[in-house]
């Protein structure tokens, strides 16, 4: 009978037993009559000795990188002094080479042996492949866990998930970033966040979550903006602003507890990112006024290259600069409402500006926008009106307010950007699967 089939990773400690194991070439090299393999599946990496007569066939001697393997044998544990992962290695008594399995040679233009040097656009199109890298393999495992955490936490906090339409009729977040498409013989959207359709769940189900992709029309090329993006958006009922800041600081502590309680990612995280560090809750509270006075002290000049004043945007750049100056999480608070979206709700004690916060993550910058929402119906079509928008088309939006209206608010996280937080990743691109953006749809 066949030995038990086992994965690679952390915790089958079967020292002593004898295995199956599938997976594919990482590494070999040959050592007098012996020939070691580093072989990984995805799950982990385990050493391989083959010995004799197994190291001397054809198969052996002509293996490549990325073949693929079925490898019988004996777990051992690895010599005093010596090194493999998990601290043992499989001795081979027979393996087979399927049909098919063997991975094209010579050519190193796959996973981490890419050169250094090799063209960016190249590593994109080669993105399948360099999938297989262990940075970007590691990237993508804690990303499964960390979205993974997010739905254990919700359910801690009694948030219900559902699922609203990609396909709309109304922006949400300004008109400049919408993809139009034609929809039979009217014109729809992608959805740049489904906020709006998380308010309308509050009334039947409480407070809601979903885990959808959002798109965005980013002409611009930075390390931060994707044209296609997994959004993490919760919304919450009868709350006020602080209670808001609270949930968020929570959530996302959680999050990160949730997902290190398993070894792996928590190991992969600190690989990652060996600075990593917990972070400090309450998170530093700080009012877009008082960014602007830093701002102005330090030095950080405008997009016009003056210095900043209450009202201004405050760009990518500057933002980081801050963020990275202070280095640990910020909710930056209060922004003024002319810079911010329609919904948001104005501060009663300052009418200038608005229940809104940003978190600002060190080396990334902004990577959660939420706030409190308009709850009136009248002083809802006053924003409308304001922003020149067409009421119309949002009456399902509306009538929210004429149906037992409630203080509300909620938000929305960017998963590849808490992602190149966490990771330290220099762009977001590196943490989804195939990046889409400004001139790239493929593969
Ligand atoms: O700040 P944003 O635009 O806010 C909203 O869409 C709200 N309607 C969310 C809500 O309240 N439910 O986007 C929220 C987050 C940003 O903080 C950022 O992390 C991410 O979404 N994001 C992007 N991520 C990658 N590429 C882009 N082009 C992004 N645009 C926003
Ligand atoms: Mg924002």
């Amino acid at each position: 009978t066949d030995p038990a089939k086992i994965k690679l990773g952390n915790g089958q400690d079967v020292k002593g037993t004898r295995v199956r194991v599938f997976g594919r070439v990482h590494r070999e090299r040959r050592q007098k009559t012996n020939m070691f393999i580093t072989l990984k599946d995805g799950y982990g990496f385990m050493q391989v000795i083959l010995t004799g007569k197994l190291a001397a066939t054809y198969d052996a001697l002509t293996l490549t990188r990325e073949t693929s393997m079925e490898i019988l044998g004996e777990l051992r544990e690895v010599p005093q002094g010596a090194h493999a992962p998990n601290g043992r290695e499989l001795h081979a008594d027979y393996y087979r080479i399927h049909p098919g399995w063997h991975a094209a040679g010579g050519d190193d233009a796959i996973t981490n042996r890419v050169s250094k040097d090799t063209e960016h656009a190249t590593l994109l199109d080669l993105r399948h492949l360099t999938l297989r890298g262990e940075t970007a393999s590691k990237v993508m495992i804690v990303r499964d866990a960390v979205e993974y955490a997010f739905n254990v936490v919700y359910r801690e906090l009694r948030l219900r998930k559902v699922s609203p339409p990609a396909l709309v009729q109304t922006m949400v977040e300004g008109g400049a970033t919408l993809f139009g498409l034609p929809y039979y013989n009217e014109e729809a959207f992608l959805t740049q966040s489904s906020q709006l359709y998380l308010e309308t769940c509050l009334a039947s189900m409480g407070d809601v979550y979903c885990i959808e992709k959002s798109f965005r029309a980013e002409k611009s090329l930075t390390r931060r903006h994707l044209a296609e993006y997994t959004h993490i958006e919760a919304e919450l009922d009868f709350i006020h602003f602080g209670d808001l800041l609270d949930h968020l600081e929570l959530v996302m502590c959680r999050v990160l507890e949730v997902a290190m309680a398993d070894p792996t990612i928590k190991q992969y995280i600190m690989e990652l990112n060996p600075e990593f560090q917990m972070p400090e809750r309450p998170f530093k509270r700080m009012r877009y006024s008082e960014a602007i006075d830093w701002l102005v002290e330090h030095g950080i000049p405008n997009e016009e290259g003056e210095p900043h004043k209450f009202g201004d945007d405050i760009a990518e750049a500057a933002e980081r600069k801050m963020t990275d100056a202070i280095n640990r999480p910020i909710f930056l608070t209060h922004f003024p409402v002319e810079i911010k979206a329609f919904y948001m709700l104005k501060d009663k004690d300052d009418p200038r500006v608005t229940h809104s916060v940003d978190c600002l993550m060190p080396g990334v910058g902004e990577i959660v926008g939420g706030s409190m929402r308009i709850d009136q119906y009248d002083e809802l079509l006053v924003a409308f009106a304001r922003q020149e928008i067409d009421p119309s088309s949002y009456y399902w939006y509306t009538d929210q307010r004429k149906y037992g209206s409630s203080p509300h608010g909620g938000y929305g996280l960017g998963l590849e950007r808490f992602l190149a937080w966490l990771c330290k990743q220099h762009t977001v691109r590196d943490c989804c699967l195939y990046p889409r953006y400004f001139g790239r749809c493929k593969p």
